[in-house]
């Protein structure tokens, strides 16, 4: 019970995310419409060829990263719990003529619905931190999963989870490890605008911590081919964070980095 109620909060708050998201400029929506990719170099470097392969994409918010594989030759399917989200990537797929599918569905029962096996299984970038159940999230992957299909995680890292997102430096104010119970929080705008405000809404969030994600993943049966940490994320997360000419943002005390992004492949072996 409790945890529909957390799921109804988020799913409400990112309808209102994904209205404000689609016109952010840090979305970069219009430059994609003038044929853009929104993927960052990281993914599109590591998963490199995705070709002719079918791709799925969790929690794909309004499409743009979705159609972006598709632009790379990727026939896709795009997942989101938020109806807005979805409808706005609709109306991306008409507006561009790109060939996707796109589903709205909490990933967790996306087995109901979707009767399919994919080639790739794709995510990124602000997704653990909404499901409770990370060991339930590996199984759906590995569900989806062709044999010898290849998934793959960009993320910002969950070592950031401990400090304070308004502090002028990184000032360590929670936990690391997960707990059951969610993370509360009261929120009237969206991290992508914050000139625009929306109506105060809650949300909740969980913490999982690398050894959770990496456990998940090879208790589903994955065989984890790489798990890289990065020293620079590609939104702005922390208020102090500096951009460089690479488009990532960076801590700027060269004799103290931290992991602020990873990323994880891993491959369903043929059994
Ligand atoms: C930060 S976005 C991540 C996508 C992408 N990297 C981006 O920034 O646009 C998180 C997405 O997860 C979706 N989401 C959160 N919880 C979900 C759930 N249980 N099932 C499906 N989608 C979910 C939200 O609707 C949102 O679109």
């Amino acid at each position: 019970m409790k945890l529909r109620k957390y799921f109804e909060a988020n799913q409400k708050l990112w309808d209102e995310f994904a209205k404000i998201n689609y016109e952010a400029e840090s979305y970069r929506t219009k430059e994609f419409l003038q044929g853009a990719t929104t993927l960052k170099s990281i993914e599109l470097e590591e998963l490199r060829d995705v070709k002719d392969k079918t791709l799925l994409h969790l929690q794909c918010h309004f499409g743009l990263d979705t159609l972006s594989w598709a632009r790379e030759g990727a026939k896709v399917t795009g997942v989101d719990f938020s109806g807005e989200a979805i409808r706005l990537a609709k109306q991306l797929v008409e507006t561009t003529g790109i060939e996707a599918k796109f589903i709205q569905a909490n990933i967790y029962d996306l087995p109901d619905v979707l009767d399919e096996q994919f080639d790739i299984v794709f995510t990124s970038y602000g997704v653990h931190c909404w499901l409770n159940d990370l060991n339930r999230w590996a199984e759906i992957v590995a569900h989806f999963l062709k044999p010898g299909g290849t998934f793959y995680i960009a993320e910002f890292h969950p070592f950031l989870w401990v400090f304070d997102w308004d502090a002028q430096d990184f000032e360590i104010v929670r936990s690391y490890f997960h707990s059951p119970e969610p993370l509360m929080e009261k929120v009237d705008g969206s991290y992508a605008d914050s000139s625009v405000r929306m109506e105060p809404t809650e949300d909740y969030e969980w913490a999982h911590g690398i050894g959770d994600v990496v456990t998940s993943l090879c208790s589903a049966g994955l065989r984890i081919q790489f798990l890289h940490e990065f020293p620079m994320m590609c939104f702005p997360n922390f208020p102090f964070l500096k951009k460089r000419e690479d488009g990532y943002w960076y801590y700027d005390n060269p004799d103290v980095q931290m992991p602020l992004t990873y990323s994880i492949k891993a491959v369903k072996d043929n059994r």
